[in-house]
């Protein structure tokens, strides 16, 4: 992550603590009103809170910066008043890190695919008796298991490699009775993608020219490479689908 933004959130606080702790303080001296002190401080916490997400936004953070700089006061003021053992931290650590840890590790966040998204996928599946499919980086097994469960000719691997991601998908995999599906703990890096008809990924810019050369070095002739959201440099898609959903997503399409 670059350190620009947390700069600019870090910014964006001192200048928010300052002008409702300098204000309050300033208030204070002039007026004589009495407030319970935790009350009071509860609400300035809140005050430099919400000023400092709208700073933040005005500094030009990203949309979710500001929930960020919302609760940060609080947090930390909590933090610091209960005394929260160390072992909170290090266990929240770890749960972070098994969570994302393809974002720390290989420069792809968790964000995961709307059912438009998915109703747009499954339009796109061929009618073929058993359509071979794979979500690279299946996140919550979601693209996988709303297809298995609508195309029963077809079968529908997910894999995945973030320790928490792949529990979670395996047990929405194995407790959803779906025989048509499988969720597998290996890394698309080692995966042949020769078996498949279509391959989908949701990823980020990083590895899309590597998993380009790869796709179009192992998918058989006639199979279908779909990437949400990111293009490929230098390899223009032969199709741009726009799903009609908040995100403006684009599905972009390489026909092999
Ligand atoms: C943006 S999420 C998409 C999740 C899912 N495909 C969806 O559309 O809902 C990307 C996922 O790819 C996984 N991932 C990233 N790099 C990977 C790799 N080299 N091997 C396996 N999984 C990977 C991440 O852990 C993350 O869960």
């Amino acid at each position: 992550m670059s350190r620009t933004p947390m700069i600019l959130a870090l910014a964006a606080q001192l200048m928010a603590g300052l002008i409702v702790f300098g204000g309050a303080a300033l208030l204070m001296s002039t007026v004589n009103f009495t407030i319970p002190q935790a009350v009071l401080l509860a609400g300035l916490l809140a005050g430099q809170g919400v000023l400092a997400a709208i700073l933040g936004t005005r500094l030009g953070l990203a949309p979710w910066w500001a929930a960020i700089n919302l609760v940060l006061p609080g947090a930390l003021s909590v933090v610091w008043l209960w005394h929260v053992p160390a072992w909170v931290f290090l266990a929240a650590f770890i749960l972070l890190l098994l969570v994302f840890w393809n974002a720390a590790f290989g420069g792809v966040p968790l964000y995961l695919s709307n059912n438009k998204t998915k109703a747009a996928i499954n339009g796109l599946l061929p009618e073929k008796p058993g359509l071979r499919f794979v979500d690279l980086g299946c996140g919550m097994g979601g693209p996988v298991l709303y297809l298995a469960a609508r195309r029963p000719d077809g079968i529908f691997t997910g894999i995945e490699t973030a320790p928490g991601m792949f529990v979670l998908s395996w047990l929405r995999w194995r407790f959803g009775g779906l025989k048509n599906a499988e969720i597998l703990y290996t890394n698309i890096r080692g995966h042949d993608l020769g078996p498949y008809d279509v391959v989908y990924c949701f990823l980020s810019p990083v590895p899309m020219p590597w998993l380009f050369e790869k796709a179009r070095s192992e998918m058989k002739a006639g199979s279908l490479f779909i990437s949400n959201s990111f293009e490929v440099p230098d390899n223009p898609p032969d199709e741009i689908i726009a799903v009609d959903d908040r995100r403006a997503t684009k599905l972009f399409l390489w026909r092999f």
